[in-house]
């Protein structure tokens, strides 16, 4: 059972949502209302355990009065403002964004973007075939993770879950500018030549599958990934006494990826790379 820590309680702050009277925690996103009262708005650089760079703007909506559209993920709730979710402004904007993005990378497997371009109509083909695409073969350098960044979305969450936010290892960071710019390494060296400690961190929190276990993405190349056929156990990681929250993810009887729930107020989804990549020696069988 995971216990959450009561806090001080907070003040609650009115204002219109969507011309309904709604009231939220004092602090807490437009984001975070939203979602209370039911209403879903799409998020691709936000995160749970993250404090969003607001990079990808997917979750726009209109603020009367305001000259911009604002990022539901990190503008704050405030007394007395009128906000839109739905409005034509802020859907054209989401359908701009998915646009550009899916014509630019693989969103193959971003869970949820083909329901979103679905409803905001979006036509990332619209630009053309010669529409400018990160085309780069998949970075295979070691045995436990993949960064493939046909897939990447520059939203930071990696960078921020290896720098500052978590880690504190400052293995990744983004190199380059404009349409060149990458997540990378120091001098773009290979990850067992870098500063990574290996704890995937950074694969928890990346939307959108660019840095992936290499067992899914081995699983995928071959065709055997299926998550509807995974099971996922919560246990305690037994490699040390701290006692981390590790979910093992399986699929025929196999461990194929470890995840950690974000909502463990020790952890909050990080690990270290014995209860991230240890699996491996539970079903070593050689
Ligand atoms: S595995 Fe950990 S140390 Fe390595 S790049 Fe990812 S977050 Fe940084
Ligand atoms: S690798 Fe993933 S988490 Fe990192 S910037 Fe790209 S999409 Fe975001
Ligand atoms: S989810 Fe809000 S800016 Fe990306």
């Amino acid at each position: 059972m995971t216990t959450v820590p009561l806090g001080l309680p907070r003040r609650l702050v009115e204002f219109t949502l969507d011309g309904e009277t709604v009231r939220a925690p004092e602090g807490a996103t437009v984001l975070d209302a939203c979602r209370a009262a039911g209403k879903d708005i799409p998020t691709l650089c936000e995160g749970d355990t993250l404090t969003p760079k607001n990079a990808c703007r997917v979750c726009v909506v209109e603020v009367e009065g305001a000259r911009t559209l604002a990022p539901a993920c990190s503008r704050l709730a405030e007394p007395g403002m009128s906000v839109r979710t739905d409005s034509e402004r802020a859907r054209h904007s989401r359908k701009l964004v998915l646009e550009l993005l899916a014509s630019s990378v693989d969103m193959s497997t971003t869970p949820r973007v083909a329901g979103w371009i679905e409803e905001y109509g979006a036509e990332p083909g619209r630009f053309g075939e010669d529409a400018a695409r990160v085309e780069e073969d998949p970075r295979v350098d070691n045995e436990l993770y993949v960064r493939d960044y046909s897939k990447c979305i520059l939203c930071y969450k990696c960078v921020d879950a290896c720098g500052e936010q978590w880690q504190n290892t400052f293995a990744i960071a983004v190199a380059g500018r404009g349409f060149d710019a990458r997540i990378s390494t120091e001098h773009g060296a290979p990850l067992t030549e870098s500063a990574c400690v290996y704890c995937g961190n950074c694969i928890e929190v990346c939307p959108t599958g660019a840095l992936s276990f290499k067992s899914e993405f081995d699983m995928r190349a071959a065709g055997t990934w299926d998550e509807s056929a995974q099971t996922e156990t919560t246990t305690v990681c037994a490699y040390c006494g701290v006692g981390c929250n590790v979910t093992l993810h399986v699929q025929d009887n196999e461990i194929v990826k470890v995840t950690s729930p974000h909502d463990n107020p020790v952890t909050h989804g990080n690990l270290c790379i014995k209860g991230r990549f240890g699996f491996t020696h539970v079903q070593n069988r050689d």
